[in-house]
């Protein structure tokens, strides 16, 4: 077994639809071509039809699963529901959908306008309420017999992050309107969970989170307790987990997927810079201070 190979049993998604935002690219990409190795059809979204085009092609040719590629920018609900129609018209139905579409830069916050607040808050909040109302009426006017949603988020829609603030707020949106919709429209057989990814690299991604030297002035892997950074089929491995009928009692979950990441705050982890050594020194230390 190594963390690069897929974990679900052959046509684990066979037979399934899934729309994935954001799907040309990163990790969405990478999703993506699992659910078609898994036997999923996909649809994959992005305001960049070209690059759409040429990963769907690329991933027909991979895997020999069918992929649809849709331009779409999640923010104007009439493209949303035109994937709609167009998946339908493709595929006859869907079951699930990712909402992996983001938008993100570091900046102090007091540089930003108001309008470069709204745009990440536009696409990652206001995209996936388009998104999951556009499949959710859609699921619940077809009586369908079941409908599926993940989320993708981040540990800090919990801690908060400063330098990321519009997408930490949209993002807690999303954890938000996760939980809320995984209890209200459970009566539809609606599913809702999200995955909170720590760091796993992409191009796009890093160059607008950790421009130029950035990258390795501050080596992210560093703050991560297990000492690297995730590989794209570990993230694809629990989605397609999470999407699958095998997680059919999941629901209102937010998994974190980060190494440990996010339990960096504990307020005694400093101590790891004690050498084994000192221990001993120190244990006697707190052992005498007993009262006889
Ligand atoms: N620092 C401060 N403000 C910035 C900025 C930065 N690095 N980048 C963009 N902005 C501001 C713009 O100046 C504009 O505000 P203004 O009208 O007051 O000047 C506002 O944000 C919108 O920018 P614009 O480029 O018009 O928006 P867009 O919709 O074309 O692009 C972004 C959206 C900003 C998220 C862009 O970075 C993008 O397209 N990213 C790709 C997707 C992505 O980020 N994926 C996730 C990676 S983690």
């Amino acid at each position: 077994m190594n963390i690069k190979e897929g974990m679900m049993r052959e046509g684990a998604l066979k037979g399934k639809t899934i729309v994935i935002t954001g799907g040309g690219s990163g990790l969405g990409k990478a999703m993506t071509k699992y659910f078609m190795e898994l036997g999923a059809n996909t649809v994959i979204t992005s305001r960049r039809i070209a690059l759409l085009r040429d990963t769907a092609k690329e991933l027909e040719g991979s895997t020999g699963g069918q992929c649809l590629p849709v331009q779409c920018d999640v923010r104007e609900l009439a493209q949303v529901e035109a994937v709609r129609d167009a998946a339908i018209d493709k595929f006859g139905k869907v079951d699930i959908l990712l909402n992996n579409a983001a938008g993100n830069f570091i900046s102090p916050t007091e540089r930003l306008s108001a309008n470069a607040f709204k745009t990440i808050i536009d696409i990652v909040l206001l995209g996936t309420v388009n998104c999951t109302l556009t499949f959710g009426k859609h699921w619940i006017n077809t009586k369908q017999d079941k409908g599926n949603v993940l989320n993708i988020v981040t540990t800090y829609a919990w801690t908060g992050s400063g330098y990321v603030v519009p997408s930490a707020c949209a993002k807690g949106g999303v954890v938000a309107m996760t939980k809320s919709l995984a209890f209200e429209w459970a009566k539809y057989n609606i599913r809702f969970n999200a995955i909170a990814p720590g760091p796993f690299p992409t191009k796009g991604a890093w160059d607008r989170l950790l421009p130029g030297n950035l990258k390795d002035d501050l080596d992210i892997s560093k703050q991560v307790p297990l000492k690297r950074v995730g590989e794209h089929q570990e993230l694809a491995n629990l989605a397609a987990y999470m999407v699958s009928d095998f997680a059919d009692y999941m629901n209102g979950e937010i998994v974190t997927l980060d190494g440990g990441e996010q339990i960096r705050a504990g307020q005694f982890n400093n101590l790891e810079m004690i050498p084994n050594e000192m221990w001993d020194q120190l244990e006697a230390m707190i052992r005498s201070t007993k009262k006889k």
